[in-house]
């Protein structure tokens, strides 16, 4: 009996060991699970019952998404005084497009920072010219047959992509979209897969919260929020350039294909 009870007592302090063992292995991994989760938060939509007039009543990443500039106020887009306020020639430079480069604009509007941009990648560089709205993809395609064939291409988006070939952009480039994109999380996945290993997606955004920026809130955004969603879907920030009076311009690469 005695040795019965030496041999219980045995047993119960291998099981506490083992105990001991488990919980020293376990809690650590939990601890890294929490703070991973901490600073890696998945951006999410949420519907409104009520928002902002200048949205539509839906939130992604904390963030209330804007309405859509409809094509009746495309004039604003081409207004003469748009070349002093934002200073469209310098943006051009920023982005330090080179002859040959495969660009997509993504939202391009009425094509006018399109044309622009194609000036700097001609002769043998490609604009992909891409908006959701069939009246201003009616706009770019008069564009388009002023070039010659295939370098000027124009592409109707729908909300939740801009139905570009795969693997196919050096360069995509969303001047005051991005804030409107109903679907950002998927219109962004969809975008990279047209978007070489390796290549760049910018946005140009109107800076949020600065009192000299004469734009509706909604349609400005801070760095840190384009960096937020950017990074949510695996792009790697490159570099932001705030030289502009009313715009950032925020940089980031498409990660390499890493083999397993
Ligand atoms: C404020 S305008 C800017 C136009 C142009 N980037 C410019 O700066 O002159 C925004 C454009 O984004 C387009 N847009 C909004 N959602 C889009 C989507 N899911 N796919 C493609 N274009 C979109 C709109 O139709 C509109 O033409």
């Amino acid at each position: 009996m005695k040795v019965q009870v030496s041999q219980v007592v045995k047993t119960m302090q291998w099981s506490l060991l083992l105990l001991a063992t488990i919980v020293a292995t376990i809690t650590p991994c939990e601890a890294h699970s929490e703070s991973a989760a901490s600073t890696n938060t998945q951006c999410e939509y949420v519907a409104l019952k009520t928002g902002h007039p200048d949205g539509i009543l839906k939130q992604y990443c904390s963030r209330q998404i804007a309405k859509i500039m409809g094509w009746q106020g495309a004039s604003w887009l081409d207004r003469v005084e748009r070349e002093s306020e934002e200073r469209t020639d310098q943006l051009i430079d920023i982005l330090n497009l080179k002859p040959g480069m495969i660009v997509g604009d993504i939202g391009a509007g009425t094509g006018r920072l399109s044309m622009l941009m194609l000036d700097r990648i001609k002769p043998h560089g490609q604009m992909w010219a891409v908006d959701v709205q069939a009246e201003m993809v009616g706009r770019l395609k008069e564009i388009a047959v002023k070039y010659p064939k295939n370098q000027f291409e124009v592409k109707q988006a729908t909300a939740l992509t801009p139905n570009l070939p795969s693997a196919i952009v050096d360069m995509a480039i969303m001047v005051d979209v991005y804030h409107e994109l109903e679907f950002p999380r998927e219109f962004l996945e969809a975008l990279l897969l047209s978007i070489k290993p390796g290549g760049t997606i910018v946005f140009v955004e109107y800076r949020a919260g600065d009192p000299k920026v004469p734009i509706k809130r909604l349609h400005t955004m801070t760095v840190a929020q384009i960096k937020k969603e950017a990074g949510d879907v695996g792009l790697v920030f490159e570099k932001v350039v705030s030289d502009l009076t009313w715009q950032d311009v925020v940089f980031f690469r498409k990660p390499p294909i890493t083999k397993k």
